[in-house]
């Protein structure tokens, strides 16, 4: 398919930055860009490599020329800190990873939440009030999903990290009335239990080599749907052992895109199209 022609801008063009070091990687310019030129939004989408002491500068006077854009690691918690109107996801997480100029006011959103808890809703089937989690790995990513699922009203969440001191910080953090919220330093200490669901937010999936987060002939955890927050091109060995038996399973393009969508509502006030999205991802 070949790709629409990139509108030329213009004076009134609205600039959307991801902030962050490395950004080159990133494949949200590719399916904003994409978005925006299904639509004919007139904006454009651009990665800026940026240090600790560029971001503040180089956020507001995006957001303040009627922009906005994304910020990446390593400057979530500096992003947080420096937008005006923190949405209340970025209050409990300490992160900020979507930011915007609305009524005068640079507000700042983590949509790390929304799009976790739509890529939950999606493999489960169904709403996840009263499900089971076990969820691998206790990093940033870690903290959107358990701020999510806190959020839907999970009935328990297990959080199992080799650092059990960091799941034992993240269990502390989302503490909430009807929540129960335990940590273990791996999942075999769960041994015999039985689980909705199984979300890896570790890195492990990255690389070629890497082992299973949760390896289902190792251990005797039960788990009745995966979520990986890892995305690879070809998808990532754990959903594909876990579809093959049988499993709802979805890697981490998922929760990509529904950040993104949550991202560009904010940003333009309406729906992203999802079907373009996916295929300009898969180009
Ligand atoms: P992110 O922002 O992507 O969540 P992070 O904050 O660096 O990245 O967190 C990475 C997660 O992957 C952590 O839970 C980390 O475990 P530790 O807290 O013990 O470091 C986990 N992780 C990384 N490499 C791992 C490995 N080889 N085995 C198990 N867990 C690993």
């Amino acid at each position: 398919m070949s790709a629409a022609p990139a509108p030329t801008p213009t004076a009134g063009t609205r600039l959307f930055a991801l902030l962050g070091d490395p950004v080159s990687h990133s494949l949200s310019p590719t399916f904003q860009n994409a978005a925006l030129r299904a639509l004919g939004l007139d904006g454009v989408y651009v990665a800026l490599r940026c240090g600790a002491d560029e971001l503040p500068g180089l956020l507001r006077g995006i957001a303040r020329a009627g922009g906005g854009g994304n910020v990446t690691v390593p400057h979530k918690a500096l992003a947080a800190a420096t937008v005006e109107r923190p949405s209340d996801a970025v209050r409990r997480t300490g992160a900020c990873n979507a930011y915007w100029l609305e009524d005068g006011a640079i507000h700042g959103d983590n949509t790390d939440v929304a799009g976790a808890a739509a890529a939950v809703s999606l493999v489960l089937g169904r709403a996840p009030a009263g499900a089971r989690v076990l969820l691998l790995g206790a990093g940033g990513a870690a903290s959107a999903v358990v701020c999510a699922l806190a959020d839907a009203g999970v009935e328990r969440i297990a959080i199992a990290n080799r650092t059990v001191e960091r799941a034992g910080g993240l269990a502390e953090r989302y503490r909430a009335p009807g929540v129960r919220i335990d940590v273990a330093d791996s999942a075999d200490a769960l041994s015999g239990e039985r689980f909705d669901l199984a979300v890896n937010t570790t890195s492990l999936g990255l690389k070629p080599g890497d082992p299973l987060p949760l390896d289902p002939d190792a251990t005797r955890v039960e788990i009745g749907a995966a979520l990986d927050v890892v995305y690879t091109r070809t998808g990532t060995r754990w959903t594909d052992e876990m579809r093959a038996r049988g499993l709802p399973a979805i890697d981490g393009k998922e929760m990509l895109i529904q950040q993104g969508a949550a991202a560009f509502r904010r940003w333009w006030g309406m729906d992203p199209p999802l079907d373009v999205i996916r295929v300009a991802l898969e180009e």
